[in-house]
C-alpha cells in the first residue's frame, strides 16, 4: 500500500478528495493531512480539513497546519468560488479534535526521513508551498519520495485564474518551480484532465441519492460549488479537480497521459504561473512529469459513489 501525505487547501473539491482518501484506508496508508493557504486563508483550510475528517469518522489521520502564504507572492484566494469559509454549501459541525502542534513542513520532513527509499508519495492539491519548503529545508528527503502526484497546472488548455495559469500554480509559482526542478518523479493532474471530471446534474443526482452522511454532504458541497465554472465555461457541471489525484492512486487505469518535460514560468507578467509542458517533445529537456490528459469519467464517478455509500 502506498504511504501518502495529502497537502490541501479545502475547498469543496479538496474535501471530496480527502473524503475519498479517508474512506479508502484499506488501499491507502494515509500518514497525514497537511494544510496550506490557498482557496481561503490557512485558519479556514485547517478548520475545513478537521471538519471533513470528523465527517469521515476516521480520526486516526493527523492534521497539520502549514504555511500561511506563498514563498514570495502575496496570497491570492478564491472565496468567489468556495465561499468565505472555503466550504460554503454544507454545514459541518465544529471538529472535536484539533490540528497537531507540529508544523506541517516539519511533519513532511520527519515522515520522509522515517520512510525507506521511495517509501512515500506526496499529493499536493493546493499551492505547493509546504512541499517546496520541505525540499529546501531538507533536500535529502528526495530519496524517500516515490512520486509527487499533484493537482495543478495546465498543458494544452487555458488557465482558470489567468489566461496562462491554473490557480494552485499561480498562487505559489516559486514553490511549483522548486518541485518541478526537484528531480522527483511527478504526475500532473492539470485542467486538461480535471475539466473532463465534470459533476454533471445527473452525476450529482446519483450522489445525492445515496443515503449516507458523507454522500449527502458531498451533494450539498457540489450544489454550492457548481456555480462559477458552469457560468464561466458553460459546462454542464463543475470540475472535480482534486479527487482525480486520489482516484489515480486507487485506480490508475482510469487515466491516461504522456511523460513530458514540465517547467514553471515565474516571470512577472501575463505568463506568471504557466506550466510550460513540452507535449510535442520539441526540446531535449528531461521528461520529469507524467502529464495526465484523459479520464474514464464514468468510472471515476462510480468509484466516488461506491466509496461514499460506505459512510
Ligand atoms: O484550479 C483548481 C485548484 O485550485 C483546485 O485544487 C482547487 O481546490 C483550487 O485549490
Ligand atoms: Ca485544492
Amino acid at each position: 500500500m502506498r504511504r501518502v501525505i495529502i497537502d490541501c487547501d479545502p475547498g469543496q473539491d479538496d474535501a471530496v478528495a480527502l473524503l475519498l482518501a479517508l474512506i479508502s484506508q484499506d488501499e491507502l496508508d494515509l500518514a497525514g493531512i497537511t494544510c496550506v493557504a490557498g482557496n481561503v486563508p490557512l485558519r479556514h483550510t485547517v478548520r475545513n480539513a478537521l471538519r471533513v475528517r470528523e465527517l469521515s469518522g476516521r480520526r486516526n489521520v493527523p492534521v497539520y497546519a502549514g504555511c500561511p502564504g506563498p514563498i514570495l507572492r502575496p496570497l491570492a484566494t478564491a472565496e468567489e468560488v468556495h465561499g468565505k469559509t472555503g466550504l460554503d454549501g454544507v454545514d459541518l459541525p465544529e471538529p472535536d479534535h484539533g490540528a497537531e502542534e507540529r508544523h506541517a513542513v516539519e511533519f513532511i520532513i520527519e515522515s520522509c526521513r522515517a520512510a525507506p527509499d521511495s517509501g512515500i508519495t506526496l499529493c499536493p492539491i493546493g499551492p505547493m508551498t509546504n512541499i517546496a519548503m520541505a525540499l529546501v529545508m531538507a533536500p535529502e528527503i528526495r530519496r524517500s519520495i516515490r512520486e509527487i502526484v499533484f493537482m495543478g497546472g495546465v498543458a494544452l488548455d487555458l488557465g482558470n485564474i489567468t489566461p496562462s495559469a491554473e490557480f494552485n500554480i499561480f498562487v505559489d509559482p516559486h514553490a511549483a518551480e522548486i518541485v518541478a526542478k526537484s528531480g522527483i518523479p511527478l504526475t500532473m493532474f492539470g485542467l486538461d484532465v480535471t475539466h473532463k471530471a465534470l459533476a454533471t446534474p445527473a452525476r450529482r443526482a446519483a450522489i445525492e441519492s445515496i443515503p449516507t452522511p458523507v454522500a449527502q454532504a458531498v451533494g450539498q458541497m457540489l450544489a454550492y460549488y457548481d456555480r462559477t465554472d458552469v457560468d464561466r465555461y458553460g459546462d454542464v457541471g463543475t470540475p472535480l479537480h482534486d479527487p482525480c489525484v486520489i482516484a489515480y492512486l486507487l485506480r490508475p487505469e482510469l487515466f491516461e497521459g504522456r511523460r513530458c518535460s514540465v517547467t514553471v514560468d515565474t516571470s512577472d507578467g501575463p505568463s506568471l504561473g504557466r506550466t510550460v509542458v513540452d507535449w510535442w517533445g520539441k526540446t531535449d529537456a528531461p521528461a520529469n512529469c507524467l502529464v495526465v490528459s484523459e479520464i474514464d469519467a464514468d468510472g471515476f464517478f462510480e468509484l466516488l459513489n461506491r466509496r461514499f455509500a460506505q459512510v
